[in-house]
């Protein structure tokens, strides 16, 4: 196998932790996004080959969000082109209870590579470093989250499962379902931010058609105003409730608590205003 991994969204949530522990592994890899050395994009397709030259393994982390319709094609176009260039391994970053996203999972299960699927719940990280950063900066978070609890995960649990995945055995053909120790409903996420911040932050419930509303406002791409609907109205209506093993299974190991992830943000400044 080509000993080069291709980490695309390499500059990423996931990504970005991906290359940290190759580089630590003093493993060879190449950064798959637009502002890489070898620039990677995934609306313009001419840039693929180059991304690929010489590479054995991709880590595909999506973007903007493989719940949108059009990853699956997307995926499927460019599992073909890594298996034409002689990738011969794929571990795919996921979504739970979506529709789009079970299709991309597909998609890679008959590539007709390696693969390994990483399916993962809402990311502790949307609270630091995407888009719930600058509410909790502004102290007050409105979401039509109602009472509907989520396991949030930390990227540092899926970097450390999505590296192994890539460079060891006896991850091929496995789905790992990844989640937090713990469901929290929103308002408690924010209330554990808060108590690790000494900061005070307020939760405000909103009506899903408010919340819709204020989109509609915020002037947001078409793509995210309706991703942001679609999770918050669809996806956060309890199926996704429940604790997964992957963590465990992939690494034998507990994965981190949100009160952890919390602690160790607030210490980095980040929500300091
Ligand atoms: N956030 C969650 O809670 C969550 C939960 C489950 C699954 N997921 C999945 O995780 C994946 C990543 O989501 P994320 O929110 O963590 O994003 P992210 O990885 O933080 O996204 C940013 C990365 O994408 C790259 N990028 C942006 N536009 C690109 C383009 N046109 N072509 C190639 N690369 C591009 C950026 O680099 P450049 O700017 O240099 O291009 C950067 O590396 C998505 O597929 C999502 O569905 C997310």
């Amino acid at each position: 196998m080509n000993a080069t991994t291709l980490v695309l969204g390499g500059t990423g949530k996931t990504g970005r932790r991906v290359v940290e522990r190759l580089t630590a592994r003093g493993a060879d890899f190449r950064v798959g996004s637009r502002s890489a050395e070898i620039p990677f994009d995934w609306t313009d397709r001419t840039t693929w080959p180059a991304a690929l030259a010489g590479v054995g393994r991709v880590y595909i982390a999506y973007y903007p969000d493989i719940a949108i319709p059009g990853s699956a094609d997307l995926v499927r176009a460019l599992a073909e082109a890594a298996r034409d260039a002689g990738v011969q391994r794929l571990v795919l970053l996921s979504g739970r209870g979506e529709e789009e996203a079970e299709a991309t999972e597909k998609v890679v299960q008959a590539s007709g590579l390696e693969w390994t699927i990483v399916r993962c719940s809402w990311f502790n990280q949307n609270f630091d470093e995407g888009y719930l950063l600058d509410p909790i900066l502004a102290g007050e978070v409105a979401l039509p989250a109602g009472d509907v609890p989520e396991p949030f995960v930390d990227a540092d649990d899926i970097a450390d499962v999505a590296v192994a995945a890539l460079t060891e055995d006896g991850h091929a053909g496995e789905v790992y379902e990844l989640t937090g120790p713990r469901l929290l409903t929103f308002a408690e996420a924010v209330a554990e931010i808060a108590k690790a911040s000494g900061r005070e932050i307020a939760f405000i419930p909103l009506a899903h058609e408010d919340y819709i509303a204020a989109l509609a406002d915020a002037d947001l791409p078409p793509e995210v105003a309706w991703l942001v609907g679609y999770l918050f109205g669809e996806v956060l209506d309890g199926r996704n409730a429940h604790l997964s093993d992957g963590v465990q299974r992939a690494l034998g190991r507990e994965p981190k608590d949100f009160a952890d992830y919390a602690r160790d943000a607030a210490a980095s400044g980040v929500w300091n205003v």
